[in-house]
């Protein structure tokens, strides 16, 4: 048994560190072996409870209670305003888009209407559930336009969203105009505050300028908040909370429809593991609201000094609301080659290909693990900006890139995307035969950042199709046939 243990460590080393504050994207450290330890034996502990029946398990309920309870508390709803655990950011964006079609059966070809900004999730929401999704150009400050976004609203409109603050950019859309103007024509408005959520709050009580974005804005009917971001919680946790129960009441799911128990659900998942549920709860009582204001004084220093650390030719896109950072650079080099230059060093930072009219940029998302080690990544990232220089942005063959900026996706075949692949580069062959993904990934982005979204959508899901493929013959495993 500790035979598979050791092995199953020996696979997760060639993952991303989670700790260590070196990784700017996907995980949050809060930098406290404690808090750590806590939650992963609270999700070891109830790995094996179902939190499909309350009645069953009440702990989790109790639990369920408490955590939504502080999410409320923490983003000023009023006392009517209930909550739902989701596993996650888009499990709780899937609902409340859902809840918001659900609400109006009256609409028959229901929209929502979003910044061009907004969150993927949404865009994974419109096309689950049959809904049109509209999306509003931002203003230059990358902040949701409540001009336009009031102009793109209408009849059909059951969803108007606004970020705090947005992945890419990291700013806080202007919520109070927006949701009023929602409100004023009996339209829900949805903030997603899956990233920010938990910062937001304590960013304002130590003194820093954040506009206002809870429900102490009046139209603001729902808010998404993600505990395993900045809740520092272990991953599988976010809080969706509605206004009022009448908001949130389409969400729920029942049916006595078969011969077996009456399925009865809050969420898209019905059988689902307590555990993450309990390990943001054990994480929500160790830390409790002091340690998270600790933990936000923390992080915001680190954005500060790494703000301030900037040089040319680098540049921060947009000051900052939150813990989210997005650097561009000028034609002297690429973002990616930067990408690559601090993995080299132990940085995981993100590429984000160009849109909409702006270039792309590299993204870091800075947790309060990373204030120890602030100077080291400012030496990395000088580094890794010298070494991009030297190498210049990356050159993508002129021909090539006409021939990907041509190619419409609907059109090609299987083989088509296999040829792309390797040509791509996305994926070799070892002299095994087995699929092997490139360790720099410069060149890859770069092509794939010159081809229009639909293709880059369209080659990635081929790219995950080729990845994800059984290993059959496995030892231990049944013989095949
Ligand atoms: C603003 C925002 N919304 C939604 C999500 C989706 O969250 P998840 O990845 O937990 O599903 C994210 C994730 O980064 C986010 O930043």
């Amino acid at each position: 048994m500790s035979d598979v243990l050791a092995r199953l460590r020996k696979l997760q080393s060639a993952d991303l560190p989670v700790h260590g504050g070196r990784t700017l994207a996907y995980v949050y450290d809060s930098g406290l072996a404690e808090v750590d330890r806590v939650g992963r034996e609270a999700v070891a502990a109830y790995a094996g409870s179902n939190g499909l029946d309350p009645t069953a398990f009440p702990s989790l309920l109790q639990m369920e209670n408490d955590v939504v309870g502080f999410a409320a508390d923490l983003l000023d709803a009023p006392p009517s305003a209930v909550g739902t655990i989701t596993s996650g950011g888009t499990e709780s964006v899937l609902l409340a888009v859902q809840s918001a079609r659900d609400s109006r059966l009256d609409v028959t070809t229901p929209t929502i209407v979003v910044p061009t900004t907004v969150h993927a999730a949404f865009h994974k929401a419109a096309h689950y559930f049959g809904v049109e999704i509209r999306q509003v150009p931002v203003s230059a400050d990358f902040r949701a336009d409540p001009a336009a976004m009031a102009a793109a609203t209408d009849d059909s409109t059951v969803l108007v969203v606004v970020s705090a603050p947005s992945y890419a950019h990291g700013v806080v859309d202007p919520v109070e105009a927006i949701a009023t103007d929602a409100a004023a024509r009996g339209i829900r408005c949805h903030v997603d505050a899956c990233i920010g959520g938990w910062v937001l709050p304590y960013a304002a009580r130590l003194g820093r300028p954040v506009p206002p974005w809870t429900f102490a804005v009046e139209g603001v009917t729902s808010i998404s908040v993600d505990l395993h971001k900045y809740g520092y919680a272990p991953k599988g946790t976010s809080v969706l909370l509605h206004r009022t129960p009448a908001h949130r009441r389409p969400q729920f799911f029942a049916s006595a429809s078969w011969p077996g128990y009456t399925m009865l659900n809050s969420t898209m998942q019905s059988t689902k593991s307590g555990g993450p549920l309990a390990g943001a709860w054990a994480v929500l009582e160790t830390l409790g609201d002091e340690g998270y204001l600790r933990l936000s004084r923390d992080v915001f220093e680190a954005v500060d000094r790494i703000v301030a650390g900037i040089a040319a030719p680098l540049r921060v896109v947009v000051p900052p609301d939150s813990t989210l950072v997005a650097l561009a650079t000028d034609d002297s080099c690429d973002p990616f080659t930067i990408c690559d230059e601090m993995a080299a060093r132990g940085w995981y930072v993100q590429p984000q290909m160009s849109y909409d009219g702006h270039r792309a940029t590299v993204h870091l998302s800075v947790s309060a693990a990373t204030l120890a080690s602030v100077d080291e990544f400012l030496t990395a990232l000088g580094e890794s900006v010298a070494a991009a220089v030297a190498a210049g942005p990356v050159a993508v063959d002129p021909g090539v890139a006409a021939f990907i900026a041509a190619l419409d996706p609907a059109t090609l075949s299987d083989d088509d995307f296999d040829g792309l692949l390797a040509a791509s580069g996305l994926v070799g062959e070892s002299d095994s035969g087995s699929l092997e993904l490139p360790g720099r990934m410069a060149e890859v982005n770069a092509m794939l950042d010159l081809a229009s979204p639909a293709m880059r959508e369209a080659l990635l899901v081929a790219f995950l199709d080729r990845l994800s493929r059984p290993v059959r013959g496995a030892a231990g495993g049944p013989t095949p046939l």
